[in-house]
């Protein structure tokens, strides 16, 4: 475990382990807990895509921990006058900096890991391919909110593409729970004969008898010219509301990973409503990145 860069590189004991230790940073009454134990540590966020949650989150958790954080600014650095990422990032070493998130359209991170000495990588999120620490996050709201097995699970929304869904689904297939999908045929190519999961195209049947539905954002930036989307039809056919929300368990939880596109995929009511733990998410994803600094740095 020297470097995180996709949840099927750990198994179902690690993935349990980094969840339980994330709760333990989450008090009885939902407060973070500060436990500065690493003071001599640094670690470098480089987000070469934008972020708000991953981001954010990273700071906060490494700051709880005692760490000191630099957030590089891709756009003001000397990548700009040409300086290779591999090149900024052994200047990093160079400086003292022992970890390094990295968001990147790309999967550099591999190549990045070989051509270091001492770095430690951990993704932010890579191209579509994976976002490991997201896949995390929901695992654990899903542990606390509804148990890890027995769940019957609906993802809905922009399957291909999504580097959360494929995380997602690396980490959760270690656990007993059914599994599926829905949303246009277009946009789940991947999804419609697999054996991990079964694909409903219609929404309303998909919702009847969930525990948990998670949401997926329209990803309007990964989509090629190949297909064409209606947004308001899209929407008509896809976007969980509240009243489907009562078609689901009386109590279904409602995920979303964010950035959330209100009015699309998901309305105001559902967001709002008493199923929604979007938020809990959220907070949840800074105790996760404390587990998974302090695991990181103590092997
Ligand atoms: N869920 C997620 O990765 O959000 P950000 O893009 O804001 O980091």
């Amino acid at each position: 475990m020297n470097h995180l860069v996709a949840l099927k590189d750990l198994n179902k004991e690690e993935i349990i382990e980094l969840l339980e230790l994330a709760e333990k940073f989450i008090d009885h009454e939902g407060k973070i807990l500060k436990d500065p134990i690493f003071p001599d540590k640094k670690i470098v966020n480089i987000f070469c895509e934008p972020s708000t949650r991953t981001k954010t989150s990273f700071e906060i958790a490494a700051k709880n921990l005692g760490c000191e954080v630099i957030n590089f600014d891709y756009n003001f650095s000397s990548i700009i006058k040409g300086e290779t990422l591999l090149d900024t990032i052994i200047s990093f070493e160079e400086m003292g900096i022992d970890l390094c998130v990295l968001r990147h359209t790309d999967s550099v991170i591999h190549n990045l890991i070989e051509d270091t000495k001492k770095m430690i990588f951990i993704s932010g999120g890579e191209g579509a391919i994976s976002h490991p620490t997201q896949g995390l996050l929901d695992l654990m709201t899903i542990k606390s909110k509804k148990g890890i097995e027995n769940n019957n699970i609906l993802v809905a929304g922009h399957l291909d593409h999504s580097r959360v869904f494929k995380s997602f689904l690396e980490g959760i297939t270690n656990f007993k729970n059914n599994i599926t999908v829905c949303g246009h045929k277009d946009l789940c190519k991947e999804y419609l004969d697999s054996s991990l999961v079964s694909f409903e195209p219609d929404l309303e049947k998909a919702v009847r008898d969930k525990d948990v539905i998670m949401g997926l954002r329209i990803q309007k930036e990964r989509i090629n010219e190949d297909i064409t989307i209606n947004i308001d039809e899209y929407s008509k056919n896809y976007q969980i509301n509240s009243e489907l929300l009562k078609l689901a368990n009386p109590d279904c939880i409602l995920m979303h990973p964010g950035p959330v596109n209100k009015g699309i995929e998901l309305s105001q009511n559902a967001y709002d409503s008493e199923n929604s733990v979007i938020n809990d998410q959220v907070k949840n994803g800074v105790a996760v990145r404390m587990a998974i600094l302090t695991k990181y740095f103590s092997t």
